[in-house]
């Protein structure tokens, strides 16, 4: 009884958590139904999309957001948008290499004491794109962009949201909606108001496998690339539930087979 009640109370507080954040919700738009790959209990990434979305992330957006949780060699591990068989170490795979060669990665102290730059290897973080909040906030108009290591999962229906939100530039602005300098119109943001200018038109990018870079072929590939990053061992998860399922319903069926032996010779 006490576990019941408690368990109510634990409800409760948690509706009432929830409800300013249901009342506001009429403020701004719920983001768009989308069907992703990854969705349900078998669903995986499509490699293809990971690696679109990589390069959606590389040219457009990591020129403001940062991945800091996230190792380059992350790229071409199991599951990763990179990986292959032929390189089951990711620090011997060409592509993560040359990726990793392409950022600047400040390390020292040297003999001399002083930091120095040098190119990335695949064990190094993505590195931040600004020294500091600070200057993150000096170079877009007060507003810090945010680390996108763990972004999907960071907001409400995250998937979602992101792609709607990169998608959701396109609306007339309402009267009674002051735009400031520096910033945007985009219903999907709390606040309706966004410091952070329209990133995607279509052929922004130029993709490896000639799939056609349209506004909402980019949007759905980041991210998907997003959610990966926030989720990286994702499929590995999956197979493992499958594999503890049908370990438990084996287990079931040999438990139910000892029972009927072990009870097969009382009488009822
Ligand atoms: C020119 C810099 C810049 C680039 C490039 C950029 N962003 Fe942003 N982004 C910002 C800023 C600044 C904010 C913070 C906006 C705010 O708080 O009003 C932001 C915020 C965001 C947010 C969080 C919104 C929220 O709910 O708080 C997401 C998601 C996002 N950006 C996605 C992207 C994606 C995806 C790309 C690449 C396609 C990208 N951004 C490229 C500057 C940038």
């Amino acid at each position: 009884m006490k576990t019941i009640q408690r368990l109510l109370t634990v409800a409760v507080g948690a509706l009432a958590l929830a409800t300013p954040a249901a009342m506001g919700a009429g403020e701004y738009y719920e983001p768009a139904e989308h069907t992703w790959s990854w969705e349900g209990p078998f669903g995986s990434y499509d490699r293809g999309e990971l690696q679109r979305g990589f390069l959606v992330y590389q040219q457009v957006c990591s020129a403001c957001h940062g991945m800091e949780q996230l190792h380059i060699r992350n790229l071409g591990e199991q599951g990763g948008p990179f990986y292959t068989e032929e390189y089951p170490n990711p620090n011997d795979n060409p592509i993560v290499r040359a990726i990793a060669a392409e950022y600047f990665i400040e390390d020292g102290p040297d003999e001399y004491g002083d930091m120095f730059e040098r190119a990335g290897r695949p064990a190094d973080r993505f590195p931040s794109p600004y020294a500091n909040d600070a200057q993150a906030a000096a170079s877009n108009g007060g507003a810090i962009p945010p680390d996108f290591s763990v972004i999907v999962k960071a907001r409400h229906h995250g998937p979602e949201y992101i792609r709607s939100l990169m998608l959701g530039y396109d609306y007339e602005v309402p009267d009674d909606i002051d735009v400031g300098v520096g910033q945007y119109y985009n219903p999907y943001m709390p606040g309706k108001l966004i410091a952070m200018p329209p990133q995607l038109q279509d052929g922004l990018v130029e993709y490896a496998d000639g799939t056609e870079a349209t506004k909402e072929q980019m949007a759905h590939d980041v991210v998907t690339f997003l959610t990966w990053a926030s989720e990286p061992h994702m499929e590995q998860r999956k197979k493992m539930g499958l594999m503890v399922m049908i370990y438990l319903l084996a287990l079931a069926g040999l438990l139910y087979a000892a029972y009927r032996q072990v009870w097969s010779n009382v009488k009822h």
